[in-house]
């Protein structure tokens, strides 16, 4: 399952590649907003950190404007993903832009529906918000389970990408359904490491070694 850092924030992106387990990024308005910094030298500078996947959003909503916007935004580099929100308009540019050769992803994805017409089109990802469905009561997981059967009834390539997880559990969950990608920010992401019992069985392991007046293994 590939793991994204949901972040456009430099500091954000260095610690999550440096952990070694990141196969990209992904940024939005939000995101790219609280960086701080002006578009496109942000995803310039993530680029010149990380040379993996980068998903970067358009903020047109009609169809002709976004093939415009996804058509440059392109054009910063080969690892870029250009993500289109859930709406017809996005929905249909998906179809020429994937004619095109362009990788999109269509985001913002709250039904499997949304997701099913996508991966028609050939979107390269489809971006659940399990996250903010979670946050008002729908399962978030319940609708990675129906993207993924539909997916497979129609051997669709199109990867389902968890997006904005509110705990390492929905990772876990989109792992278990066969998710393709998950996407977090950084805060979760340093928690999919940790559990209590490893914490306090390394602490003994090591007492136990000291107690024991063994040197260091040099
Ligand atoms: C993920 O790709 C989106 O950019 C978004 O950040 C999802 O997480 P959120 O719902 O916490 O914003």
């Amino acid at each position: 399952m590939e793991i994204f850092i949901d972040s456009a924030k430099i500091e954000e992106v260095k610690e999550a590649v440096d952990l070694g387990i990141v196969d990209g990024v992904t940024t939005n308005p939000t995101w790219i907003a609280a960086s701080g910094k002006k578009f496109p030298d942000v995803i310039n500078e993530i680029y010149d950190l990380i040379k993996k996947p980068i998903n970067v959003q358009v903020t047109a909503t009609n169809y002709l404007k976004i093939l415009s916007q996804a058509r440059k935004i392109s054009q910063l580099n080969e690892k870029i993903i250009v993500k289109i929100p859930a709406i017809p308009e996005g929905i249909k540019a998906i179809g020429t832009l994937s004619q095109e050769g362009i990788r999109t992803n269509l985001t913002l994805v709250c039904s499997p529906m949304q997701a099913f017409l996508a991966a028609k089109l050939g979107a390269n990802y489809v971006s659940p918000f399990v996250g903010r469905l979670d946050k008002i009561s729908l399962d978030g997981s319940e609708i990675i389970k129906k993207i993924r059967t539909i997916f497979d009834n129609y051997d669709y390539k199109t990867k389902i990408l968890v997006a904005g997880p509110l705990s390492p559990l929905g990772a876990l969950e989109g792992a278990l359904i066969g998710a393709d990608a998950v996407t977090m920010k950084l805060d979760i992401l340093k928690r999919l490491y940790d559990h209590p019992l490893t914490d306090r069985g390394l602490k003994n392991f090591l007492l136990d070694w000291k107690n024991a007046n063994l040197s260091e293994i040099e």
